[in-house]
């Protein structure tokens, strides 16, 4: 086998980028959403397409799962006698796009502006299958580790098949080392590796104070209607400050980054005057303490609503659970809370709709060591930071409880511009081709761990 250098490996990925660009274009255009409603037909074509480029990249068995849910990929390449196995992950499917009005060009039509690459899914979570194949063919047929590539077909839509596939082809995926390149970096030109993600619990609360709508004046000012019942409920999820008010919920320290407040402000598109929430450092407040939001509202819509009594009124909340904690124990304190906050006496229903486990990843060892060098060579020297993201995914606590030796890494090619799951999502094309580099560099530093 011949041994790559960094140079030879750094040119290779130089060589490589024209065509790694095209073939992302290429799946972009392909709108495959695994959301509910939405042609999955395009999922397919998506899934075939990786399929395509796995085959082109030189792994010889390439399959499309499926267990119920959307098509995944999982590409195969056995590993050199005596070389680790290395799982690369990342996802084909995307979120919807969206208010179109607010796209300033058509989110399936990648086009470049000022560096940066947009459409839909150009980074979230396209970018991240195209640099594992930009890794598989910057090394060719001397791959000197073995790889399983795992593209699911369903991340943006909660996963719900994964678990089941993973333990059905658990033979087939089980790795020394697992990259997730889902998340990103610190900022451009500053690389990181994701060691803490938040968890997720979704549900809807249902509030009902009267059996149908009766006239506004004959009723009001005696009898409660449901939206201004259902706001006081939800204005106690919070205390004065801010912060979480459910009883009961976890709260971490978090990583000596600081987040400096106009950068956030402007990251968030805060508008001027308004505050921020929470107290403690605004890291913890983002990646290692709870967040409760509300997502949509069932209720008239204010066009043509009567002069009457709403009697009842429906928010979706999602709350964000810090590192550590547990899905379903928040879960049973969010219901407790509601039930428990109910105001004059209305009855409350929660609905669980999604639970997510965070995670921790204790970042120490042979592979996050070979994970530091290659970032820091590939971004000239700029030494990685660890951080936390707010968002979640949930399934690497999957991982981590059925390959419990194996070191998982969390990449990524998201920046703080980057607005994955927004209109005008874009890719910081420069910092792909990092991300690359880091990946091949890591794929050579990893083959000569010992397992
Ligand atoms: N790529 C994100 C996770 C992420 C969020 C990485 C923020 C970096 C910064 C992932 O695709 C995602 O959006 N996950 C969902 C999870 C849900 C569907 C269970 C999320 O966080 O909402
Ligand atoms: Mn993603």
């Amino acid at each position: 086998m011949t041994v790559r250098t960094e140079e030879e490996l750094r040119a290779a990925i130089r060589r490589e980028m024209p065509g790694v660009r095209a073939d992302l274009e290429r799946l972009v255009r392909i709108p495959g959403i695994a959301f509910a409603g939405f042609d999955h037909g395009h999922v397919e074509r998506s899934a075939d397409a990786v399929a395509e480029l796995l085959r082109g990249a030189g792994v010889p068995d390439v399959r499309i799962v499926r267990k119920g849910g959307q098509p995944a990929v999982i590409g195969r390449r056995p590993a050199p006698p005596g070389a680790p196995t290395v799982l690369l992950y990342a996802h084909h499917d995307v979120q919807p796009v969206g208010d179109l009005a607010q796209w300033a060009s058509d989110p399936f039509e990648p086009v470049e502006r000022d560096g940066r690459l947009y459409g839909r899914g150009v980074a979230d979570d396209k970018a991240g299958v195209m640099a594992h194949i930009a890794a598989l063919r910057a090394f060719g047929d001397d791959l000197p580790v073995g790889v399983v590539v795992f593209v699911e077909g369903e991340e943006e839509y909660g996963s719900e098949s994964l678990e089941d596939l993973l333990r059905e082809y658990r033979e087939d995926i089980a790795a020394d080392v697992i990259v997730i390149a889902d998340s990103g970096n610190w900022d451009v030109g500053q690389p990181a590796l994701t060691t803490g993600l938040r968890g997720i619990v979704n549900g809807f609360v249902e509030v009902r104070t009267l059996e149908k709508a009766v006239h506004s004046g004959m009723f009001g000012g005696a009898v409660p209607d449901a939206l201004i019942t259902l706001s006081r409920l939800i204005a106690s999820l919070h205390d004065e400050n801010g912060d979480v008010a459910v009883e009961g919920l976890l709260r971490m320290p978090s990583a000596p980054l600081d987040y400096p407040e106009e950068r956030l402000r402007e990251e968030a598109g805060m508008i001027e005057g308004v505050r921020f929430i929470g107290t403690g450092r605004l890291v913890e407040r983002l990646w290692t303490r709870p967040a409760i939001a509300i997502l949509g509202i069932d209720a008239p819509p204010t066009s043509g609503a009567p002069n009457a009594l709403v009697p009842v009124a429906k928010a979706k909340f999602s709350v964000r659970i810090a590192p550590g904690d547990s899905a379903q124990r928040v879960y049973d304190s969010v219901v407790e809370h509601l039930r428990a906050h109910a105001p004059w006496g209305a009855r409350v229903t929660v609905e669980l709709e999604q639970l997510g486990e965070p995670c921790v990843i204790d970042a120490a060892g042979p592979a996050y060591d070979a994970a530091r060098e290659a970032f820091a060579a590939a971004w000239d020297g700029a030494q990685p930071v660890d951080m936390g993201i707010g968002g979640s995914i949930p399934f690497i606590a999957t991982f981590q409880e059925m390959f419990p030796k194996a070191a998982i890494l969390v990449t990524g090619v998201e920046d703080p511009q980057t607005g994955a799951h927004g209109p005008n999502e874009s890719l910081h094309l420069a910092e792909f081709e990092r991300v690359c580099i880091a990946e091949a560099l890591l794929l050579s530093k990893v083959s000569r761990l010992t397992v």
